[in-house]
């Protein structure tokens, strides 16, 4: 069997996906001429002229704004439903979904508009296709801590919709410390926790020690960096903290996929696994990913089919829905 033909039918999980992320020009688009929202450009070819990053910062510096054109509740719903038949098309089974609630909380989109959208097309897949699903919230580390508390308090009433608390946006002078807080509280109202420790950012195996060590996440957003200290590689080993790497996404980020290191640390056991990050961006959902990996580093069958078991392991499921899919 040809590699993609593999990749194509291997039953998938994907645990890094950021809704927002999702929005492809079309959508985009056509939300704006909904909204009535000038987004400055009215052909896909002008947005797509739009997507030059060469840095998690200039990468931002277009994502945020394209928020913009997400208004009401049905273009929430939208948006993870259009994502999720996607999904579906590669044979994610599985999908932990984040977004970024205060952003749109900060143009006066209530909370319940957004988690109700996305939940809502979660539900209507599930349904239809059979592909399962649940809800990430992730705060935004670039805006104060005292905003973080706001949208966490702001998500409670409704936080059966919602699996976990991640963290995301840019990272340089952001550390996890800054959410002690706020972590803590969710960990209190029975949330799961994840962070982006994102690749060669500043202090990154700092941060990383402050994700694992002071506030305890289950898992690491992206999180390579910890081949570079011994010790806190050991303790992702004795834990089994889950890494969620997103390969074409670093080759954006950084200039390099970073595949060797992602490799390298699957085939000592640690339970690394293959995502897309924003897709819609950076052009590659969760097959092209495991493809331009696999691809890259020379990955065996056997390895393809671990990434995706380390990802149904590391899954936020119960255990009875979870041994449906190992
Ligand atoms: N890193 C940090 N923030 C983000 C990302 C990412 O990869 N994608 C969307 N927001
Ligand atoms: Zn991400």
């Amino acid at each position: 069997v040809e590699l993609s033909e593999f990749v194509a039918g291997l039953p998938k999980c994907e645990l890094h996906v950021h809704l927002e992320g999702t929005l492809e020009p079309e959508l985009k688009l056509a939300l704006a001429e909904r909204n009535g929202v000038d987004i400055g450009q009215s052909t896909v070819e002008e947005v797509r002229a739009t997507y030059r990053f060469d840095s998690l910062a200039s990468f931002l510096a277009v994502y945020y704004p394209a928020m913009d054109v997400l208004v009401t509740e049905q273009d929430f719903y939208d948006l993870a439903h259009a994502y999720l038949v996607r999904a579906a098309s590669q044979n994610v089974r599985y999908a932990e979904v984040f977004f970024d609630p205060q952003v749109h909380m900060g143009r006066g989109v209530s909370f319940e508009a957004v988690v109700r959208g996305y939940h809502r097309a979660l539900q209507d897949v599930e349904r239809d296709l059979g592909v399962a699903g649940a809800l990430i919230m992730c705060i935004v580390r670039d805006l104060p801590a005292a905003n973080a508390m706001e949208a966490l308090d702001a998500a409670l009433p409704f936080k059966d919709l919602i699996v976990g608390l991640g963290l995301d946006s840019d990272e340089r002078g952001n550390p996890p410390a800054k959410f002690a807080e706020v972590f803590a509280k969710a960990r209190d109202e029975g949330l799961h926790l994840t962070m982006h420790c994102d690749i060669d950012q500043e202090n990154t195996t700092e941060h990383i020690r402050q994700a694992l060590e002071d506030i305890r996440v289950e898992r690491l957003d992206h999180g390579t960096n910890v081949v570079e200290d011994p010790r806190l590689l050991q303790v992702v080993r004795e834990r089994g903290t889950g890494l969620t790497c997103c390969p074409i996404s670093n080759g954006f980020v950084t200039g390099d996929m970073k595949a060797p290191v992602i490799a390298g640390l699957l085939r000592e056991g640690v339970r690394v696994t293959v995502n897309s990050d924003d897709p819609a961006y950076f052009g590659g959902y969760v097959a092209e990913n495991l493809l331009a990996l696999a691809r890259a580093v020379d990955l065996s069958p056997a390895e393809l089919v671990q990434l995706e078991r380390n990802a149904f392991e590391i899954a936020w499921l119960p255990d009875e829905q979870r041994a449906r899919y190992l």
